[in-house]
């Protein structure tokens, strides 16, 4: 099944050509962020009209990598949601044509789905492929769960963020240490060069369920930058500790949810499983319980269209060219 898929959801435009939902043969992904930086964070408007831009683009780009040929498509996914309904509409409006154009079938892909079909994708034997049931911890720029995966399409959600989400966590404690847009992957390198323990932050919620609360551990940060200046720790320091407070919460409650459950493998999803500390700890810590942690490369963690591919392939759904964007899909 060879499957054209669009992921505009929010600030990356994608397109990408995957076969049998496993094969990639194209992900072109083009990002908008050096436009949204200057304002310390996504304008919807902007993103909007960025992806009018560049959507066709990356649509040929993706099809010409691939060598394949529209007639040869099955289908044609798109994202529906959760996300920006501005930024839905354009890849939708796109899907839509060329499924009509061409009388394919298309089909809808839920957003979250999609980062948890990530873990399909990678180029791994198929024996290493996730076996049901598994555990998936999805953590993401909007999102932050613990969801229990029976079969395909399947979930069972035993935890989510009772405030923000971890990525928007990292955003957010970045603005405040001024490192910029988007905080995760400038919080990530930082903390390399600090020290996890300079700063007691409380591990939100550890022995709570599977829920979680990172906002809390936002406003110790805000406490901590407005001391005096000679009492404000190194933002190394503060980015160290703070991202070790962050990774054993989402850590220590993934394992424990995946041994309560029987579940003998653990699998990432989400733009934050690109962050190196999470990768090492979560493999580190469930492999030292006998599970199986599976982590996608990092191309196919944060945004991007092949994950969409992977979902629509594994999942089948009826084909509808009424569909509509939905900004706050559940999964
Ligand atoms: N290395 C990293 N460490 C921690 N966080 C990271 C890293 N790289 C990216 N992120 C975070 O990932 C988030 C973006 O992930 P993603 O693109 O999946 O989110 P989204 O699509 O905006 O939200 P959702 O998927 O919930 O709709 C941002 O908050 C970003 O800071
Ligand atoms: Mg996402």
């Amino acid at each position: 099944m060879m499957i054209l898929a669009i992921e505009t959801s929010c600030d990356e435009t994608s397109a990408a050509v995957v076969k049998d939902g496993q094969a990639v043969l194209s992900n072109v992904i083009s990002s908008q962020i050096e436009f949204h930086k200057k304002y310390g964070g996504i304008v919807p408007e902007v993103a909007a009209r960025k992806h009018i831009e560049v959507i066709n683009l990356v649509i040929k780009e993706a099809m010409d990598t691939a060598g394949v040929s529209f007639s040869e498509l099955d289908a044609v996914a798109v994202t529906y949601g959760p996300g920006l309904v501005g930024s839905l509409i354009v890849g939708l409006s796109a899907a839509k044509a060329i499924a009509w154009g061409l009388g394919k079938p298309l089909i809808g892909v839920n957003h979250l789905e999609g980062h948890i079909y990530a873990n399909f994708l990678v180029p791994r034997p198929s024996s290493l492929a996730p076996q049901f049931p598994f555990i998936c911890l999805l953590v993401s720029g909007g999102h932050t769960m613990i969801i229990k995966v029976n079969g395909h399409g399947q979930y069972e959600t035993l935890g989510r963020t009772r405030d923000d989400a971890a990525g928007e966590a990292y955003d957010k404690v970045a603005r405040l240490l001024g490192l910029g847009y988007p905080g995760g992957p400038v919080i990530d390198k930082l903390a390399k060069e600090g020290n996890p323990k300079a700063v007691k932050f409380t591990r939100p919620m550890l022995n709570d369920g599977y829920d979680f609360s990172f906002s809390g551990i936002k406003t110790a940060v805000v406490n901590i930058v407005h001391r005096p200046s000679s009492l404000v720790p190194r933002p190394a320091d503060i980015a160290a500790s703070f991202q070790q407070a962050v990774v054993d919460v989402l850590v220590e409650k993934t394992v424990r949810a995946a041994l309560a459950t029987g579940c003998s493998t653990v699998t990432l999803a989400g733009g934050v499983s690109a962050n190196s500390q999470l990768r090492a700890q979560l493999k580190a810590r469930g492999e030292g319980e006998g599970l199986k942690v599976l982590i996608p490369p990092f191309e196919y963690c944060t945004d991007n269209a092949a994950m969409i591919g992977a979902a629509a392939s594994f999942v089948p759904r009826p084909s509808s060219l009424e569909l509509s964007p939905v900004a706050s899909l559940k999964l």
